[in-house]
């Protein structure tokens, strides 16, 4: 077989690894061809075509590795049409990639990605290409799975970064706001809060109030606790209210913004010095955690099991412990929220972190 693999999307720690378990077994295993795709589809829209034949030694060494040796981009989608939104059609660049496909002599192409990426394959897989997904993201919210490559690492970059505030909180009796990503699904803040006693989560999915906040910050101050962490997903927003958002260097408009807004506010409500920190990127990028390598590991191996059984137009996900696939038509154009009954949050709560209700 020819196994095209590319990955797409904002990029993760554990991609590596599953990009080389998929070399491993399909081509140092069973001999089959692995060519990477690189920048996404993106590879596959340009003349010449930007791929490689992927051999044993290209994988040697990257189990460990941050991002990803095929390169990726968020900015590629073939089914966007310059300055609008993507559509249904089969627009000119989608052609592209088809023909390079089918000029590559592509038997399928295995996509490592989040919801936007998974969503491209699916409308490539609706025009004939045999595609299969795996999901990645550090937000972890992709829709039936239980776990996605990346998360893990994310939630100890995290976990670590809200340890250190902590210490610090408590020296100079002050509140610290640590904002973290996730987007629309708060997994990382309410995993890495947990993880590391954060007093109050704040999450996209449950619109806070400042009274229930004010409420926590006194109740730890009369039990002489003048310190306080707070950690807030990007996406987070106050009852009645908007998400906050903000404009990138390179003028895109993104979430994020929402810690400075929580921190100036509780500071004009509680006049205690209140200190910031955005963790943006770096929960991104550097060493995946052990389990991030297995679960890619993982990951990889069955979405080339799926490949030898020409088992296309699904995703792979991981649901209770155990590999599964499942079509894309059930996955695409859906996300996975912290749900209102998770057992964490119940957890949470039960031990008495405040969640801005
Ligand atoms: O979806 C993954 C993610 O890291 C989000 O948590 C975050 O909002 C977004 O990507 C950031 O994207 P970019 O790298 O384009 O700034």
């Amino acid at each position: 077989m020819k196994i095209g693999l590319s990955t797409g999307g904002g990029d993760c720690p554990g991609l590596n690894s599953v990009i080389r378990a998929i070399v491993r077994y399909a081509t140092g295993k069973l001999g089959h061809e692995v060519i990477g795709i690189e920048d996404s589809f993106t590879g596959l829209m340009e003349r010449p075509y930007r791929v490689r034949s992927m051999s044993l030694k290209d994988v040697s060494g990257i189990l460990n590795r941050g991002g990803t040796i095929l390169g990726t981009t968020n900015a590629g989608n073939p089914f966007k049409v310059a300055g609008g939104a993507p559509t249904k059609e089969v627009t000119a660049k989608a052609r592209l990639v088809q023909e390079a496909y089918q000029d590559l002599g592509l038997d399928c192409m295995i996509v490592i990605g989040g919801d936007g990426t998974q969503g491209i394959a699916y409308q490539f897989s609706q025009m004939g290409l045999n595609m299969i997904g795996i999901p990645k993201t550090i937000d972890n919210d992709l829709a039936e799975a239980d776990i996605t490559v990346g998360f893990e690492t994310a939630v100890e970059v995290a976990s670590d970064a809200i340890l250190r505030l902590q210490s610090t909180a408590e020296s100079h009796d002050r509140i610290m706001v640590l904002e973290v990503m996730g987007r629309h699904a708060g997994h990382i803040a309410l995993h890495s809060g947990m993880a590391s006693g954060a007093h109050v989560i704040l999450l996209p999915e449950i619109p806070f109030t400042y009274e229930a906040i004010s409420r926590k910050l006194e109740e730890r101050r009369q039990l002489g606790m003048n310190y306080s962490v707070i950690v807030v997903a990007e996406g987070a927003m106050e009852k009645g209210a908007e998400p906050t958002f903000q404009t990138s260097v390179s003028g895109r408009r993104n979430l994020g913004g929402v810690g400075h807004v929580v921190a100036e506010r509780l500071f004009q409500l509680t006049g205690n010095d209140t200190r910031i920190t955005v963790l943006g990127h770096i929960q991104r990028g550097g060493q995946p955690c052990p389990f991030d390598r297995v679960l890619g590991t993982l990951y990889g191996v069955k979405a080339v099991d799926l490949a030898l059984s020409r088992d296309f137009g699904k995703v792979v996900v991981m649901r209770q412990h155990r590999m599964d696939a499942i079509p894309y038509s059930t996955v695409a154009n859906r996300f996975r929220e912290v749900d209102k009954n998770d057992m964490y949050l119940r957890a949470a709560e039960a031990i008495g972190v405040c969640l801005g209700r």
